[in-house]
């Protein structure tokens, strides 16, 4: 099987997890990658869709003066509802940060969707079950769900009774209540009998993230304790890896040591079956003084890639695939890491 990956500039990256003004706009549509990837696309509702990954041309954005993100309009009243802050789960090694806020970055976002199209669900390979980590406010998956003729399901499970209260009503306004079902609650223990159902056979059934993965000292202090993924930012990630999923499609960042997560897939019996990567600017949360201070030494130590000439880091959308000896395609784990250590 031939498998291609690609670079691409997201649609108006300016600042990574930086509360928006405005929405966004949608994801471009991704393009073939090879494997014929992107079939012909029900209509996404594109006036709708405004309102969903974003809003303003990202030069425009800017993050609030307390560097909190905030739920899109129109969705503040079921944000209302706030989920207790700072809980954390007994049942994950690394303690889980309950956040008290609805997670709005449109960039990053946008990225986590433009895999999710190209990765998993527009893959004429598509996987029977999807299970997701975190859904936030549920639009890449409603997006990328709009854009591909994929018509299997997906489960999520999300910390935040607020964002998925907002996901769920989502789902149901764009008529994928049955497709996207938002669970509230923590996906280690939601997710444990999943796997339990999953029979040996299915090789597809495919995890999915953008997993919070911000490296630092410690969590206390950070402006959004909930993206806390460990010291390296990376814990979070090689957890969901270990979890034994036969597949599982992750946005891993370049400066939450990234060599890390590819070594523990491999470990795990993981290859990596495709690739996107994007740039993407330090924003908000990233650039606090002690965040950011942490960072410049996990550079110096070998664990986080980028640019200081430029603020930009790179971030991929990785495709985790459990090799068996009888495969015939080719790791790309080599070439992502490639890319992911170029700044
Ligand atoms: C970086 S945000 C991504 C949200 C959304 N998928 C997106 O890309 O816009 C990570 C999300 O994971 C959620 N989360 C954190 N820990 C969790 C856990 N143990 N179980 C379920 N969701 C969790 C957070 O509430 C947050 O919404």
């Amino acid at each position: 099987m031939r498998v291609s990956s690609s670079v691409h500039q997201p649609a108006g990256a300016r600042h990574v997890r930086a509360p928006p003004r405005r929405a966004a706009p949608p994801p471009p549509r991704a393009g073939s990658n090879g494997n014929g990837a992107s079939g012909p696309a029900p209509s996404p509702h594109p006036a709708q869709l405004l309102s969903y990954l974003g809003g303003a041309p990202a030069a425009t954005l800017e993050p609030q003066a307390n560097g909190k993100a905030r739920p899109a309009k129109g969705d503040e009243a079921a944000a209302q509802q706030q989920a207790p802050a700072g809980g954390a789960s007994k049942t994950t090694l690394l303690p889980v940060y309950a956040p008290d806020e609805v997670f709005v970055c449109p960039e990053e976002s946008s990225c986590y969707s433009q895999a999710l199209e190209k990765l998993v669900f527009g893959r004429p390979d598509a996987p029977e079950t999807v299970v997701e980590f975190g859904a936030g406010d549920g639009a890449p998956v409603i997006s990328a769900l709009l854009k591909t003729p994929y018509d299997g399901a997906c489960t999520a499970f999300e910390l935040n009774a607020s964002a998925a209260q907002v996901a769920r009503s989502r789902a149901q306004q764009f008529g994928l209540g049955s497709r996207y079902e938002v669970r509230t609650g923590c996906f280690f223990e939601g997710a444990a009998s999943h796997l339990e159902a999953l029979s040996p056979e299915d090789d597809s059934s495919c995890l999915i993230s953008n997993p919070p993965y911000l490296p630092a000292r410690d969590p206390e202090g950070l402006l959004m304790p909930a993206l806390y993924g460990g010291r390296d930012g990376a814990e979070l990630t090689r957890q969901l890896l270990s979890l034994g999923f036969p597949r599982a499609m992750m946005l891993v960042s370049a400066y939450s040591n990234p060599v890390s997560v590819l070594r523990h897939a491999a470990k795990e019996g993981y290859g990596v079956y495709d690739f996107s990567a994007w740039p993407l600017p330090f924003g908000t949360y990233s650039s606090q003084p002690e965040v950011r201070q942490w960072i410049s030494e996990m550079k110096r130590r070998g664990e986080a890639f980028y640019s200081e000439r430029s603020g930009m880091y790179l971030i991929a959308g990785v495709l985790f695939r459990k090799r068996s000896s009888d495969d015939d395609w080719p790791d790309l784990s080599a070439d992502v890491l490639r890319v992911l250590t170029a700044l």
